[in-house]
């Protein structure tokens, strides 16, 4: 933050702290803050001249309740300029604790406090230097090596005049690093370049990781910085990783790009490259977010999970809105429009994601594979890479992501593009790095996902794949019957979905029976095998439930071992192609006295005479009834979760968007 109008410190307090608990299921394991501290005051002890460091173990309410124990701060004063930073941790190098939380600081005198997400691969090299050079460490983090080398370069800075720009770059230069997001506040009243000094408070700067080494995939950024412009003319500056943490303060962001380095130095903005070329200015649009407050509160849920799963029915029909002509069956998908004929000469199709997106890859392989008339790849994003996957020019790679800013998938993109194949995005999130970088693309519009475990991200990008398929295959007359049948299902699907959300109490009892079970599998195949994936990730993440998705088909080659009267089995029998199949697998668990809870179409006397309960669905076309079978798992997620006594948006563990490799 810049404030140059004047803010009391406890307004700067609360909007940090809103700021980060906006942010918090990024990473909820500690959290700390900087900011500027009174003229000659001392606190307590970690401090002293302006800069202010106040780090908590644990969640943001901690450090919330921590900010006003520091009596000595006072909180009615006046500021007329200021910076502060906040950060929410989850961490990779070094326990939870207040000392590894963010910020960093270069020495006891909070020279220069520093935020980071991202990984620096390099860190113990260097801080086996800097401890050579007598700089010494006092967190297990590989993040603090970059205040104390910001200090290093600084206290051996051969010119007086060395701007705050070139100090971070040139500190920015020595680290390997993964993707990178980092913020650096500077006591010190350091020039800019091309810049004119108006306020001498001290400077704020943010760096955006991009290409790095030139033999490895390159590393994706992770984050965006958002900074808020008012009729053009700045008055205070906003840099966030993700536009919810400053949506109530400004609709008007730019995002920075790979490389870019953005400072505040004297109250100004100003951008540049990392290893700019003489005379490289970047130009950025100022960009106006359609998110609205309320999309990302919690309303009268219990938790934003529950929230996520009751808003399908509109977050889908928002994925169509505008996109499907049911009068002329026509679908239109304006991001991928101009590539469309090049998509059609492709030599195959490669669906690339993590978790839960990867399920939609999984979900919607086979009816894209029937619509394409191609050949169709899934694949998890960390496993393709570590295959080193051929990949041709005439190949079309899907980046399937939620948050778009996946680490593994990013990487996954970034090693596609530079084999020469297309690149398109199905993402959730508008100026990701994802919906960036690709050659072209589909936004799913399933609104802010903001619990941990996704729900209406998969049911969204579900409907957007489909909606791909259902494009290319638009002059296809062999495929017209087939398409008309699939158009006419999304028509009516958030009215089924709508039905399938009043089983929610059926649900909670089969949920109460269940949860002090040890292990629960889900099993299926054909269109719904995804939905056992799914489902036991779900059960997996916020219950803490062991979980399998099994593929009923290998039932026999292992799995029915497990079965016995004592194992809790979630079969999924719709009447498709399967249904016979998926009858045998019934009859097998059943000859072995399991006692398997049954999602089944509406009026399925022969499936439910050998259940023991069942969940009846709505019936809908083949290739759509997996956004119907996997709700009531969502919801069972959910009921296991809060009977168990765990936080559901806040499991264990577990981040929203994993930007770490
Ligand atoms: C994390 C989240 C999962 C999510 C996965 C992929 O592991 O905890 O819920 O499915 O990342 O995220 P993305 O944003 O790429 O869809």
């Amino acid at each position: 933050l810049n404030y140059c109008v004047p803010r009391t410190r406890k307004e700067i307090f609360e909007t940090l702290v809103k700021g980060l608990q906006r942010l918090e299921y990024r990473g909820y394991d500690s959290a700390g803050i900087a900011v500027d501290g009174d003229k000659n005051t001392t606190t307590d002890g970690i401090n002293n001249n302006n800069i202010v460091l106040i780090k908590k173990k644990g969640k943001v309410k901690a450090l919330d309740e921590e900010l006003y124990k520091k009596d000595c701060m006072d909180l009615e004063v006046e500021l007329d300029t200021h910076f502060g930073m906040a950060h929410t941790r989850w961490a990779t190098h070094g326990e939870p604790s207040a000392l590894n939380s963010h910020p960093h600081r270069s020495d006891k005198n909070n020279e220069f406090v520093v935020i980071h997400n991202g990984i620096i691969t390099n860190y113990k090299e260097l801080k086996k230097y800097l401890n050579s050079k007598g700089y010494e460490f006092e967190s297990k983090t590989d993040t603090e090596v970059i205040p104390k080398l910001i200090k290093y370069v600084y206290d051996n800075r051969e010119r007086e005049d060395l701007s705050f720009s070139t100090l971070v770059e040139r500190v920015i230069q020595q680290l390997v690093r993964s993707p990178l997001l980092i913020g650096v506040r500077s006591k010190y009243e350091l020039s800019a370049e091309h810049i004119p000094i108006q306020y001498n408070t001290g400077e704020l700067s943010m760096f955006k990781e991009g290409v790095q080494e030139k033999n490895s995939h390159n590393r994706p950024d992770i984050s965006n910085a958002v900074n808020s412009v008012e009729d053009g003319k700045a008055v205070e500056y906003y840099f966030a990783s993700d536009a919810s943490a400053i949506i109530e303060h400004t609709n008007k962001v730019i995002y920075l790009e790979d490389d870019d380095i953005a400072a505040v130095v004297g109250g100004k903005l100003s951008l540049h490259r990392l290893n700019r070329l003489a005379g490289e200015v970047p130009v950025r649009a100022i960009q106006t977010l359609q998110m609205e407050l309320q999309e990302i509160m919690k309303g009268n849920f219990e938790a934003f999970m529950q929230k996520e799963i009751f808003e399908q029915p509109e977050s889908v029909f928002n994925t169509m809105r505008g996109r499907i002509c049911f009068d002329t069956n026509k679908v239109i998908l304006g991001g991928l429009e101009d590539h469309l004929k090049e998509i059609k000469r492709c030599r195959r199709l490669i669906m690339i994601g993590c978790g839960t997106s990867f399920h939609a890859a999984v979900a919607t392989r086979q009816v894209l594979e029937e619509l394409t008339e191609l050949p169709v790849m899934v694949e998890l994003a960390s496993d393709f890479l570590d295959r080193n996957t051929p990949v041709f020019r005439d190949d079309v790679c899907f980046y399937i992501s939620q948050s778009g800013e996946t680490a593994d998938t990013l990487m996954a993109l970034r090693y596609c593009k530079d084999r020469g194949a297309l690149t398109v995005g199905v993402t959730n999130t508008v100026g990701s790095s994802i919906s960036r970088d690709t050659d072209c693309g589909v936004h799913i519009n399933a609104g802010p996902e903001i619990g941990v475990a996704s729900t209406k991200a998969y049911t969204s990008q579900f409907v957007a794949l489909i909606m791909f398929g259902l494009m290319m295959s638009e002059d296809r007359i062999s495929l017209q019957t087939r398409r008309l049948e699939i158009i006419n299902g999304l028509r009516i699907l958030p009215e089924l979905i709508k039905k399938v959300l009043t089983l929610d109490k059926n649900i909670k009892s089969i949920a109460d029976e269940l949860y002090e079970q040890r292990s629960l599998l889900v099993m299926g195949r054909g269109f719904n095998y995804a939905t056992c994936l799914e489902g036991a990730l779900k059960i997996k993440e916020i219950p803490y439930m062991h979980s399998e998705g099994i593929l009923a088909g290998e039932l026999k080659h292992g799995p029915l071992a497990l079965i016995d009267k004592h194992m809790p089995v979630i079969m999924i029998i719709m009447r498709d192609a399967c249904y016979t199949k998926c009858q045998n697998a019934l009859q097998q668990v059943t000859a072995r006295s399991g006692r398997p809870i049954i999602l089944c179409c509406q009026d399925d006397p022969e499936v439910s005479k050998n259940a023991y309960k069942t969940i009846e669905l709505p019936q809908t076309v083949d290739c759509l009834q997996g956004i119907l079978s996997v709700i009531p798992l969502q919801l069972l997620s959910f009921h296991l979760a809060v009977l168990r006594g765990y936080d559901v948006d806040c499991p264990r563990n577990l981040a929203k968007s994993v930007t770490v490799e």
